[in-house]
């Protein structure tokens, strides 16, 4: 049985999660990332299909990265000038470390693809709170890049992969912004049969 306090610091834990919109150095260690990342591989897991992958991209990495990221806006916008690729290009140094989130779908009579995708998803989710919770911060985003094959094929995956998000991983540097935050009475409903 847990103990009381450990089901309190949980459920705290989990309501206060926010995302870390401005990022700084140090990334976590790589000994607290292994933790955070095995505590994420726990996820939910129909048929323990595994069908997820974490890439991780740090320090000089993250030029390679901006690099695929700068290609695709240029896909996206053949227009987009040099000001614009710098610009997204700079985007790969918002934080010390990016975890590529990633489905790479399985084949399988009784497991949709989307519920390999949902794990996938909490994998993320897991990681954003482990490392709140060891005192770093993260973000997940996605926006175009994460649907181009150019930057898939660039990341060593197949077109079919699904990239969950590009989870952007360093020490807070400010408090996060104060969002509105939903509460349950609008949007938890007891059902019951007509
Ligand atoms: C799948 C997914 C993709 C997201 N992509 C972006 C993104 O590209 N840009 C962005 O500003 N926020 C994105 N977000 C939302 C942020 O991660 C964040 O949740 C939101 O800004 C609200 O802040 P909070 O996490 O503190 O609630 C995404 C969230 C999810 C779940």
């Amino acid at each position: 049985m847990n103990e009381p306090s450990s089901k309190t610091d949980a459920l705290t834990l989990l309501s206060s999660r926010a995302s870390a919109t401005k990022l700084a150095d140090p990334a976590p260690p790589a000994e607290l990332l292994d933790r955070v990342l095995a505590a994420a591989l726990r996820a939910p897991d129909h048929g323990a299909l595994r069908a997820f992958r974490v890439l991780v991209i740090e320090g000089a990495a993250r030029k390679g990265f901006g690099e695929l990221m700068a290609a695709s806006a240029k896909r996206g916008n053949p227009a987009l000038d040099e000001a614009g690729l710098e610009a997204t290009r700079k985007k790969a140094e918002r934080a010390p470390m990016i975890l590529v989130v990633v489905c790479p779908p399985k084949a399988h009579p009784k497991v949709p693809e989307i519920e390999q995708v949902i794990t996938a998803g909490c994998l993320a989710h897991t990681i954003l709170l482990g490392l709140q919770a060891e005192g770093f911060g993260a973000m997940w985003r996605t926006g175009p890049a994460a649907y181009d094959p150019g930057v898939k094929e660039g990341l060593g995956l197949r077109a079919e992969d699904h990239i969950v998000g590009f989870v952007y991983v360093g020490t807070p540097a400010g408090e996060p912004p104060a969002l509105p935050r939903p509460s349950t009475k609008d949007y938890v409903t007891r059902w019951s049969p007509r």
